[in-house]
């Protein structure tokens, strides 16, 4: 059946689960067309900032599909990113090389809509210099670029994008993006800060897996302790948030 791709606005926080991996893939791009639809009827352009890790690669493969992606003007899309590591883009740990690997290529997508964080450049300029991209590109409201739409996963420790436990990105309350050091990974990231992503319209989890079972739980259901988890930081100023996890993830909710 043919589901429409117009829907009503998006409730302010939603929490979805999916039966697996499969069947949350197919819904997150169907979400994901939505709101393209959306933003390129009222604004021109759809900019989005996709997540890292492995959780999206199965989203980028429906997505490029034949049952969502003729329903996109590709054309319209501006890519961004959530995180990325510090290292250079054709690195099989760099984020943007799983996101052209998965989606850009396999839908042509020009290098010119792809913004992507230069892993391979000193972490502080890198960071400085996505931070002029993003105002560069996303028009702002009250003086913070407002994407469209940015994906996020969820580690088990409660991170999302390179925003760790413990680390000094979580005390960044002025700018967009900052070079943050993750010294359980003894590696530097790059990542989009708590005010940058919390001015966005609609956020999207992608969360799958038995792994991250508890803190799932201890998040989406406000158990002691959750707050200081980044993940929880997460709260769009006047935007929503859409949680999808599988079955497996939402096991202990
Ligand atoms: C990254 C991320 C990170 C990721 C979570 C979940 O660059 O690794 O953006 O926040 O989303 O660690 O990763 P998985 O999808 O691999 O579980």
């Amino acid at each position: 059946m043919e589901e429409k791709l117009s829907e009503s606005a998006p409730e302010a926080f939603e929490v979805r689960v999916l039966p697996d991996s499969e069947s949350l893939a197919e819904e997150a791009a169907r979400k994901f067309a939505v709101a393209a639809t959306e933003s390129v009827r009222e604004r021109g352009l759809f900019r989005v900032a996709l997540s890292g890790g492995s959780t999206p690669r199965l989203f980028h493969r429906r997505l490029a599909g034949a049952s969502v992606a003729p329903s996109i003007a590709w054309e319209r899309v501006r890519f961004f990113f959530g995180d990325e590591r510090c290292v250079p883009p054709d690195h099989e740990q760099s984020n943007y090389r799983a996101a052209r690997e998965t989606l850009f290529d396999p839908l042509a997508i020009p290098a010119a809509n792809v913004f992507r964080m230069r892993g391979e450049e000193e972490p502080h300029q890198a960071a400085a210099e996505y931070e002029t991209q993003l105002r560069a590109q996303v028009p702002s409201e009250t003086d913070l670029p407002r994407l469209d739409l940015v994906l996020l996963g969820l580690g088990p420790d409660g991170h999302t994008l390179s925003l760790f436990p413990g680390t000094t990105a979580l005390a960044e309350k002025r700018r967009l993006a900052v070079a943050n050091f993750v010294a359980e990974l003894q590696q530097w990231r790059l990542t989009l800060t708590h005010p940058c992503v919390n001015a966005a319209r609609r956020i999207l989890f992608l969360v799958a897996g038995a792994e991250k079972s508890d803190v799932a739980a201890k998040i989406l259901g406000k158990r002691a302790g959750s707050r200081a988890l980044p993940a929880a930081g997460v709260k769009p100023r006047s935007g929503s948030v859409l949680w999808l996890l599988d079955r497996a993830a939402a096991s202990k909710m």
